[in-house]
């Protein structure tokens, strides 16, 4: 009898991606020519990503602006496929708001998010840029700044809707009738282009009831003879990591066990990942939750656009916006790099540890794979050097340590089986890791410089790799589509 599959966490990959791990030497020369580890990030499915939502947009509206939240990745190759695409962006600090410059963005495309200091004000006031206003003293500030030498234009971010948790971003709405003094008296220096807001929110009614909220605020502001023109709905929309929703399930539930004592042991350390046990059971949420989604962006953008307001007698916000002339804007930053990003490590050597658990060490550390400290709960890929191709042997259940002379440095906390023992050598990847994973948390620590970012194209004559930083779009989406016949809808 066959022994049961040991649990698993198999990750979404994109064609593209697939067909660069399954060249044979790709991800190995790309190292060798750069050095180990590093970030390999895939322009061509950005300009994926970005064409699905388009289409979604573009059947249910007729205007619309997607700004690329520069935040989710430092790269500059994504920076010039948004700009090359024609699409606008958020930055959200001067040097973000620097590299969209740099890489071609005019400050008509270029829209600036989060709380800003008084320096970047002051910076921000001339250059024509959109201004998302995130309080108050912003709002006043700029206006004083703006003097009577330059009309800012700016988006005012609301929070603390009905049934939204708080949050530290945004004018609270109760707030509203001094945002819309402050507008109104300030029209010669402000020039005011709707509401906006962000919720990072996987949950449909949140989204819909923040739209409500800022739709009956662009009426209210038309009584204080202002013009609003743009609905700024921001991002989060969510990515897909697993493969396989149901297998997916399946660990979470061995996992469970495990804490309970049941089953082999699954976690490092004594994490119970936000599980709390109590009475003999397993309770709570996980921190990893998100790892479990299946609802696209796509899909996502298309539900809130489809969703009959009640205050508009059912009909939808797409036909609402429609009928009120509005521009419905939106600042994807995870779901524009869904899948267009690895990272490579190499596997330095595998050790026991005094609990009889196997240890893999790799090159890189975990705030280099991990964003903010999240368990990212995708397997990895082991690529098997040349030498060891082919030399097989069973599965094995091991925790992933990073390079790092501290015992957190852990990059998985949960048991991951790989399908046999990696030697030193071998290398290991780490599924789409271009959304927040490889820049929010990544640190130099004891002096390890943070890895090379690369960016790996598939060309007519086969893939290609250059530093990020060298990388020029130029390849349409159609390339992409001819070589993998799977086409645009092909991450399944
Ligand atoms: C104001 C704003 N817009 C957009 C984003 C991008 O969010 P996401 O990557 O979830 O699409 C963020 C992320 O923090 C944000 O703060």
């Amino acid at each position: 009898m066959n022994a049961p599959a040991p649990p698993a966490l198999p990750g979404r990959i994109h064609p593209l991606v697939r067909a660069f791990l399954d060249e044979p030497g790709a991800v190995e020369d790309a190292l060798i020519r750069f050095g180990s580890p590093a970030h390999l990030l895939f322009p061509q499915v950005f300009t994926d990503n970005l064409d699905r939502l388009r289409e979604v947009l573009a059947g249910q509206l007729s205007r619309y602006r997607i700004c690329y939240a520069h935040k989710v990745n430092q790269s500059r190759a994504f920076v010039r496929t948004a700009e090359h695409a024609g699409i606008g962006i958020d930055v959200a600090s001067e040097a973000e708001l620097a590299s969209a410059v740099g890489a071609g963005f005019g400050s008509m495309r270029i829209e600036v998010t989060g709380p800003k200091g008084e320096g970047f004000l002051r910076e921000l006031v001339d250059t024509g840029a959109t201004v998302n206003v995130d309080n108050l003293w912003e709002l006043r500030r700029l206006a004083e700044l703006a003097g009577e030498r330059a009309r800012v234009p700016v988006l005012v971010r609301i929070c603390g809707f009905p049934g939204t948790p708080v949050s530290r971003f945004g004018v609270p709405l109760r707030r509203i009738d001094e945002v819309l003094d402050l507008l109104s008296t300030h029209r010669g220096r402000l020039t005011f282009r709707g509401f906006a807001f962000h919720l990072d929110s996987g949950e449909p009614a949140e989204r819909v009831r923040a739209v409500e909220s800022c739709l009956a605020l662009t009426e209210r502001a038309y009584a204080y003879e202002l013009a609003p023109t743009v609905l700024n709905i921001g991002g989060g929309f969510r990515q897909v990591f697993t493969a396989d929703a149901d297998a997916f399930d399946a660990y979470v539930l061995a996992l469970r066990e495990s804490l309970l004592g049941r089953g082999e042991p699954m976690t490092w350390g004594g994490n119970t990942f936000g599980f709390h046990i109590d009475g003999g059971a397993v309770h709570g949420t996980p921190v990893f939750h998100k790892y479990a989604n299946t609802v696209s962006a796509d899909r996502m953008l298309a539900d809130l656009l489809d969703t009959g307001l009640e205050q508009h007698g059912g009909r939808s916000f797409a036909h609402v916006a429609e009928e009120n002339l509005l521009d419905v804007w939106l600042e994807p930053g995870k779901a524009l790099v869904d899948h267009a990003g690895i990272t490579a490590a190499r596997v330095e050597f595998v050790k026991e540890t005094s609990d009889g658990s196997t240890l893999v060490n790799l090159d890189v550390s975990r705030d280099t794979v991990t964003p903010a400290d999240q368990e990212v709960m995708v397997d990895p890929v082991l690529l098997p050097s040349a030498a060891h191709r082919g030399v097989d042997s069973a599965a094995v259940g091991v925790f992933l340590a990073g390079r790092l002379c501290l015992e957190r440095d852990l990059i998985s906390n949960h048991k991951v089986w790989l399908p046999h023992r990696p030697r030193p050598g071998d290398l290991v990847v780490f599924p789409n890791t271009a959304a927040y994973h490889m820049d929010l948390s990544a640190a130099s620590a004891s002096m390890h410089p943070v890895p090379p970012k690369l960016a790996v194209t598939h060309q007519p004559g086969g893939f290609e790799v250059c530093r990020d930083g060298d990388y020029e779009p130029g390849l349409a989406a159609d390339t992409l589509r001819r070589a993998h016949g799977s086409g645009r809808h092909g991450v399944q």
